[in-house]
């Protein structure tokens, strides 16, 4: 077990999630994030499900003298590293806002990493950097070629840290190319809170459902696959989050980087997301099909195998499970935190 994990983009959705699991296994976290996509309200959240208050800095990872004084007064041996813009259509719109937030700041963590000897590093990679021409199943060692900016900075930060690897012996990364995280934790007391209009498929659906949203479009329906929607690889985020939570055995025992997916290996549609959202809501979602976006691909979902080999890790749960899941917590929720 490490000294102590520093955890960036600690209050946004997949990093609270994470946050949950490493304090309920005991380990010592301090979370930071500048909540630009997140809210400190979920700090109390985070506590009423581990009993444990959360240490907390509200800060951003570019401010390389806010990095500095954390490492100075914590023994941080390891570092999960999730802060970053992820939103692809707002990064083809603001590129230098993407490539200043998610690559200065890995540079400024790297950098002090270095300075404090701290050789690991979890890093939030995505199925964005695959090249759209490869046939899914993706597998880890398939071409890469991002189609947009927000995949660009996630493949050039891989890039960025293999070569820090190279000059700093000792360092060992997780690279961790997650597939499409949905779904909340069974608490029902913390999900994902998207501030404005939401860019992804499931909190807009969770949305229609409540109210907030009154249609869901559904970008093509004219794709080659089961019935003419868009088929993605959806994870829950627990399960997400326990993909890091293996990372980090791996780099504590193995002292070895790996490269892996995180997804279920499963393909599902957005009509079937749909209905299994309407199942699990008993809430009719009403929709339009509308012109496809450019850069959308018709099928993308992993090949698995490699994170089971080498961490012993799996995803468990269904599309079923994760719309349950979110339907607690938008419904308990209906307006965030
Ligand atoms: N959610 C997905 O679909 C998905 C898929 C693949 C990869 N990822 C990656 O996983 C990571 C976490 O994603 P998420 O869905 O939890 O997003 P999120 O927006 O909910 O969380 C990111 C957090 O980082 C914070 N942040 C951003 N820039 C910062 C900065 N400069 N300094 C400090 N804090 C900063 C935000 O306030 C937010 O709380 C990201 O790196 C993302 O690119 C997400």
């Amino acid at each position: 077990m490490f000294a102590m994990i520093l955890l960036t983009g600690a209050t946004g959705y997949i990093g609270s999630h994470t946050w949950v699991e490493l304090l309920n296994a005991g380990h010592e976290v301090i979370g930071i994030d500048n909540l630009c996509n997140s809210s400190e309200k979920l700090l109390a959240r985070v506590e009423s499900i581990t009993n444990i208050k959360p240490n907390f800095i509200r800060g951003d990872i570019r401010n390389i003298d806010v990095l500095r004084k954390i490492f100075q007064s914590h023994n941080i041996d390891c570092v999960v590293h999730f802060a970053a813009l992820k939103a692809v259509g707002e990064s083809v719109e603001k590129p230098l806002e993407y490539y200043d937030n998610n690559i200065n700041g890995l540079l400024q963590l790297l950098r002090t990493c270095n300075e404090f000897s701290c050789e690991n590093f979890v890093f939030s990679s995505s199925a964005t950097v695959y090249h759209t021409e490869n046939n899914p199943p993706y597998f880890e060692n398939m071409a890469l070629g991002p189609v947009n900016p927000y995949g660009w900075t996630k493949m050039m930060s891989e890039q960025i840290l293999r070569n820090f690897e190279v000059a700093s012996l000792s360092t060992r990364v997780a690279y961790l190319r997650y597939f499409n995280p949905v779904g909340a934790h069974a608490s029902g007391l913390i999900g994902e809170n998207p501030l404005g209009a939401p860019n992804n498929l499931m909190p807009y659906i969770a949305q229609v459902a409540v109210g907030r949203r009154e249609l869901l479009s559904i970008y093509g329906g004219d794709w080659p696959t089961v019935d003419g929607t868009g088929v993605r690889d959806y994870i829950h985020v627990v399960d997400l989050a326990k993909g890091h939570m293996a990372a980090i055995d791996y780099l504590t025992q193995q002292k070895k980087s790996l490269t892996v997916n995180l997804g279920t290996g499963v393909g599902t549609s957005v009509l079937q997301l749909v209905h299994a959202f309407e199942i699990a809501s008993k809430k009719k979602i009403p929709y339009e099909i509308v012109s496809r976006r450019v850069g959308d691909i018709a099928v993308s979902y992993a090949n698995t195998d490699l994170a089971k080999k080498l961490m012993g890790w799996s995803a468990h749960m269904g599309v079923d499970q994760m719309c349950q899941d979110v339907w607690r917590w938008q419904s308990n929720n209906p307006s965030g935190y």
